[in-house]
C-alpha cells in the first residue's frame, strides 16, 4: 500500500489535482522552469552567484552531495547540517504516526538523534499531518527529484542548531490542531495548535535555507522569532502570499536584537504583498534580491532593526504603494535612529527606498563578513534560477 501511495505517476495526479483548481502560480513555476532548462540546455552549468558556483557545476553532484555543506554564506555561514553524518534515504511520503513514525519517512529521518543528510527515493508530495519538529544537525536535500511538502503542517525548527534545507517546494501549509507528537528523540508530549507557517524558527541558529519554493501558507512562509540568529535564506523563490517573512514577532521581545539574518539572490515574484521581510530588533543583510512585486510594501519593520539593502533591484508596482519600505504607525522623530539603509539598489517604475539611521554604519559594524554586493543590474542572473526546480540530473551539472 505504501509503495502505490508513492508512485511517482499517482504523486504527481495529486500534485495537479491539488494545484490546477486553487492555482494559477504552480503553473507559471513550471513555466518559468521551462525558460531555465532551455536555457541550461544552451549553456551547460549556469551558476552565477557566489553560493551556486561553490557546487552546481560539478558533475559529480550526487555523489558528492555534501560538498553543499561547504556552501552556506552570510550570516548562516558554517552552517553544515548533516555533513557529519550518513546519507537517510525518505523512500516513504506517509506521515501517520506522530509518536513512533515509520522507518523511510522524513519524520522519522528528522527525529534521528544523529547528524544525517537525508533525501529522497523519488518525486514526492508529502503531506505533514502535524508540524515536523527537527532535531540538530540535519539537511534536507531534494536534489535530483521534485519533492514537495504542501496540503499539511509545516516544518518547526525549536531549539536547535545546524539545519540545511534545499530544494523543496513548500505551499498550501495549514494549521493543524496539535496533540501527542514525538518533539524529541525521547520526548513524546502534547502539542497545541500549529500556525501554519511553511518554516517556523523558534530559538534557533546556524539555519540555512536555500533554493527552496515558497507560496501561499496559512500564517507565514517563514517566521524567525525567540531570539534565534546565525541565518541565511539564499535562492529562494517567493509567490502569492499576503504576509511572507516575519523577523521578531513581537516588540516584548527585545532578546531578538540578536538576531542576524542574510537574505541573498531571492527572487520576491507574483501576489506577494508585504514583509519582505517584516523585522523587529534584529539585523538584516539584503543583498542581491530581485523584488518585482509587492502590493503593499516591501521591507519594513520597527523596533529598532536594522537593515542593510544592498545591491537588489526593487520594481515598484503601477498605482501606488511605490515605497520599498514601512515603518507603520511610528513617529519620524522614533525611526530616525533605526539604521535603514539603502546602497547601489537599482530602484525602478518609481520605487523608492526612505533611508534613516547612520550612513557610516559600515565603519562601527563589528559582525562577521557580509556577502559583498554585485552589481544591481546584475540582479536578474543571480537569481536567474531560484527556488527549487534545479532539475538537476545525476551525471551532469545542476
Ligand atoms: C552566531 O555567529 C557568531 C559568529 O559570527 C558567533 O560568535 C555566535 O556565537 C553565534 N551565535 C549562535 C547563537 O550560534
Amino acid at each position: 500500500m505504501e509503495g502505490i501511495r508513492c508512485n511517482p505517476v499517482i504523486v504527481l495526479y495529486f500534485i495537479l489535482a491539488a494545484i490546477i483548481p486553487s492555482s494559477s502560480t504552480s503553473m507559471s513555476e513550471i513555466a518559468a522552469v521551462d525558460r531555465r532548462l532551455v536555457d541550461k540546455k544552451k549553456n551547460g552549468c549556469v551558476a552565477y552567484n557566489a553560493i551556486d558556483k561553490c557546487w552546481r557545476c560539478d558533475p559529480n553532484w550526487a555523489k558528492n552531495r555534501k560538498r553543499l555543506a561547504d556552501c552556506a554564506k552570510g550570516f548562516g555561514h558554517g552552517t553544515y547540517g548533516g555533513k557529519l553524518g550518513r546519507i537517510y534515504v525518505v523512500n516513504d511520503c506517509s506521515d501517520n504516526d506522530m509518536v513512533n513514525p515509520k522507518p523511510g519517512t522524513l519524520r522519522h529521518a528528522v527525529l534521528l538523534p544523529e547528524p544525517l543528510w537525508i533525501i529522497f527515493s523519488g518525486t514526492m508530495n508529502i503531506k505533514l499531518r502535524q508540524e515536523l519538529i527537527f532535531t540538530c544537525d540535519k539537511t534536507i536535500d531534494g536534489r535530483g527529484f521534485e519533492v514537495h511538502i504542501s496540503g499539511g503542517a509545516g516544518f518547526m525548527l525549536q531549539f536547535v542548531r545546524n539545519i540545511i534545507i534545499h530544494g523543496v517546494h513548500m505551499y498550501d501549509i495549514v494549521e493543524k490542531s496539535g496533540g501527542m507528537i514525538r518533539s524529541e528523540p525521547h520526548h513524546v508530549g502534547i502539542r497545541g495548535k500549529s500556525d501554519g507557517d511553511a518554516i517556523s524558527i523558534f530559538k534557533s541558529s546556524q539555519i540555512w535555507v536555500d533554493h527552496c519554493s515558497f507560496a501561499n501558507s496559512y500564517d507565514g512562509l517563514i517566521d524567525i522569532v525567540a531570539a534565534s540568529t546565525n541565518i541565511t535564506i539564499s535562492n529562494c523563490h517567493f509567490v502569492k502570499h499576503d504576509k511572507a517573512l516575519l523577523f521578531g514577532a513581537s516588540a516584548e521581545m527585545p532578546e531578538d536584537k540578536i538576531m542576524k539574518v542574510t537574505l541573498a539572490y531571492n527572487h520576491f515574484g507574483k501576489g506577494l504583498t508585504q514583509r519582505l521581510p517584516a523585522v523587529r530588533f534584529g539585523f538584516v543583510h539584503v543583498v542581491n534580491n530581485d523584488y518585482t512585486q509587492w502590493k503593499s510594501y516591501a521591507i519594513g519593520g520597527g523596533d529598532g532593526a536594522t537593515i542593510i539593502s544592498q545591491g537588489n533591484r526593487f520594481i515598484a508596482p503601477d498605482g501606488a504603494c511605490k515605497e520599498v519600505t514601512n515603518r507603520r504607525q511610528v513617529p519620524e522623530s522614533v525611526w530616525r535612529k533605526w539604521t535603514w539603509r539603502s546602497e547601489g539598489d537599482l530602484l525602478l517604475n518609481g520605487a523608492y527606498f526612505r533611508e534613516s539611521g547612520n550612513p557610516h554604519w559600515a565603519k562601527t559594524y563589528k559582525g562577521p563578513p557580509l556577502i559583498p554586493a554585485q552589481p544591481a543590474e546584475s540582479v536578474a542572473k543571480l537569481t536567474k534560477s531560484v527556488g527549487a526546480n534545479l532539475g538537476c540530473k545525476v551525471g551532469v551539472p545542476c
